[in-house]
């Protein structure tokens, strides 16, 4: 497959040298990172190039297996292994990561899904373990600005399932699996970067 050819996202080129800026520092020294939902690959690239001391395993649902791989095939960098199945609803991996990163996904999963997001990633780390998770939420059961509640409808009209998650739920099933939120960072187009430490 031909890099012009694989699935590409318009979001991940603007998003990914902000996210950087905030991840980088806090991963500063040998890590193994787990990426759930690694949709078109492009972050996993650009974050493992700058973040060569980084081990950072992709994965998403089979179906997306193909296109990532072709990706990360293409880039060939030793801290970058082929992507993972892996559906949050299932098995998740036997072993244990320092880093769990996870982009825009959130919004995209069923509440049922995002609760089973939580306790695989309960189950996939130990104290000191840190959670990235970027996306937009709601607080105080509201939107952060109109974009966002556009976004919403949008959103439903795909899968009714889809929504932005309030961020106080998203605390509360990050509570139960002894994640502690460090930082609630604000991001370009009224999206969140939230960093959690498990305790
Ligand atoms: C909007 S895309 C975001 C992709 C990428 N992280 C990004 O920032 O562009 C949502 C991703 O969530 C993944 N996803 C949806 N449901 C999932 C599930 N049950 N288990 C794992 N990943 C899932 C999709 O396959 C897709 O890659």
């Amino acid at each position: 497959m031909e890099l012009a050819h694989l699935p590409f996202s318009q979001a991940c080129e603007n998003n990914k040298q902000p996210i950087l800026d905030i991840i980088a520092p806090r991963l500063n020294q040998p890590l193994n990172l787990l990426e759930v939902g690694t949709g078109t690959g492009q972050h996993a690239v650009f974050f493992a190039n700058q973040l060569p001391h980084i081990y950072w395993q992709a994965s998403d649902q089979v179906i997306n297996l193909n296109h990532i791989n072709a990706r990360i095939k293409h880039a060939n960098l030793v801290n970058l292994p082929t992507a993972i199945a892996l559906d949050v609803s299932q098995q998740w991996p036997k072993q244990i990561y320092d880093v769990i990163y996870s982009a825009n996904t959130l919004h995209i999963m069923s509440r049922q899904l995002v609760e089973a997001f939580f306790i695989g990633v309960g189950q996939v780390t130990q104290i000191n373990s840190q959670v990235f998770i970027y996306g937009p939420f709601n607080y105080q059961g509201q939107f952060t600005s109109e974009s966002n509640a556009n976004f919403e409808q949008w959103l439903k009209q795909h899968n009714p399932l889809s929504g932005i998650r309030d961020i106080e739920w998203i605390l509360a099933l990050a509570k139960a699996q002894q994640l502690t939120l460090i930082n609630d960072f604000s991001m370009p187009a009224n999206n969140r970067l939230l960093h959690f430490i498990k305790r």
